[in-house]
């Protein structure tokens, strides 16, 4: 049987980033370049958007759990080079989004991140130890191909005047932060008119939240601790007058008086950093919530968070933790954007702060811990 259809002979080796132990930094080496194989395709990375406290998860500090030697990564834009003989949608020289989320395809609950976190069960740690160890700070990635999202070039990249968007790659590279929120308010099946509280909104992933909630045609009340990130975060959205902002001061009832001031809310998005896990929003948003209403977690506490049982109990709210996304959120939430009811780039208030080479990993990093606001990018191109 035919293994793979080559679109280009790529070279046999490449350069990679390669993490041996969290207590050293990571070294660029010429490794060899992965070939495609059934089921997978090898993709040239372009660009990777740096997560915030990405220094904090190479170093050990967030205590991340991967496979070592590791070519880490996340989600990335890049360019299909060679493709599985299985393959009957992506060929060689498609712009693609490569998604980090990676499943088992006999058991989808084997749920893992590539080039980042091996996940919760015996399955997901074997598959990334053994299949998928090695992910996108490399020159080319060998990736499954339901990871793959075609993008529409022509829509996505082609002038305005000509049925174009006039998006550049970097404005793309946004899809990837878009994507967490786009996870937990499709879980919670956010509805169009709905009030929404999301909390913290000042981070990166909390302000993509409100840039999501809004095109889903939800109203937002932002909560953030810094007055003057709310009112930048209320400023930069396409439609502020959807948007209302509460501080978080720590201080329970005066939250959730400010928060009444705009009714009761259909749900709540928590997207909490691990330091966070005790922080006075939890129960605030949950205390202004209707009866019946819903509530996302997708924030990263590594502690148990305290929670007001009865009243989720007698208001019969729901409760669901979200890791990422499905499948099927990604295809949906693309043609979001290619339709242009989400934007990306200066639109969405993005900025690109910087682009960097393999060997100025550490300068992006560094920097991307800087810029945390709504739609700071710091790209990584291998
Ligand atoms: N479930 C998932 O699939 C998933 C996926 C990705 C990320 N996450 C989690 O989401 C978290 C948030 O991501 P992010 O990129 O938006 O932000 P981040 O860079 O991790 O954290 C910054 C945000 O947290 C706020 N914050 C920091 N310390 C706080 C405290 N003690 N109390 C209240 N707010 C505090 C900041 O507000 P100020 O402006 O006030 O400092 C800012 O809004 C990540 O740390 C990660 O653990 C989960």
């Amino acid at each position: 049987m035919a293994e793979a259809n080559s679109g280009q002979d790529l070279a046999k080796t490449m350069k990679a980033l390669v993490l041996k132990t969290t207590s050293e930094p990571p070294t660029i080496q010429t490794v060899e370049t992965p070939q495609p194989t059934l089921g997978s395709a090898v993709v040239r990375v372009l660009q990777i958007k740096v997560i915030s406290y990405t220094r904090e998860v190479m170093n050990g500090k967030r205590n991340y759990q991967f496979p070592m030697p590791l070519i880490p990564g996340f989600s990335a834009i890049g360019r299909v080079a060679a493709v599985g003989a299985d393959a009957t949608m992506v060929k060689p020289g498609d712009l693609v989004y490569v998604d980090c989320t990676t499943r088992s395809r006999d058991n989808p609950s084997d749920v893992f991140l590539a080039g980042v976190a091996d996940g919760y069960t015996a399955g997901s740690k074997r598959l990334m130890k053994d299949v998928w160890r090695n992910w996108t700070y490399a020159e080319y990635c060998r990736a499954p191909l339901e990871n793959l999202a075609v993008l529409d070039e022509r829509r996505l990249l082609g002038r305005p005047g000509e049925g174009g968007l006039g998006y550049s790659i970097d404005d793309l590279s946004f899809i990837s932060t878009l994507l967490v929120p786009y996870g937990g308010l499709r879980d919670i099946e956010l509805q169009a008119g709905q009030t929404i509280i999301v909390a913290p909104a000042t981070g990166p992933f909390g302000g993509a939240a409100v840039l999501v909630a809004l095109a889903m045609g939800a109203r937002v009340i932002a909560m953030g601790r810094n007055a003057s990130s709310l009112a930048k975060l209320k400023a930069t959205v396409p439609t502020p007058g959807l948007v209302e902002t509460v501080q978080i001061t720590g201080d329970i009832k005066a939250e959730t008086e400010a928060l009444a001031k705009f009714g009761q809310a259909d749900s709540f998005f928590d997207i909490g950093p691990p330091e966070a896990y005790q922080s006075s929003h939890l129960k605030s948003a949950i205390l202004s919530l209707r009866h019946g209403a819903r509530i996302s977690l997708m924030g990263g506490y590594r502690e148990d968070v305290a929670i007001p049982h009865v009243v989720i109990m007698h208001k019969n709210m729901q409760l669901r933790g979200k890791w990422m996304y499905e499948r099927s959120d990604i295809a949906d939430l693309i043609k979001l954007v290619e339709h242009g009811i989400l934007k990306v780039g200066e639109a969405a208030g993005s900025h690109t702060y910087g682009h960097f080479s393999l060997e100025q990993y550490k300068e992006a990093w560094d920097l991307a811990a800087e810029h945390t606001g709504l739609g700071d990018q710091i790209l990584v191109q291998p």
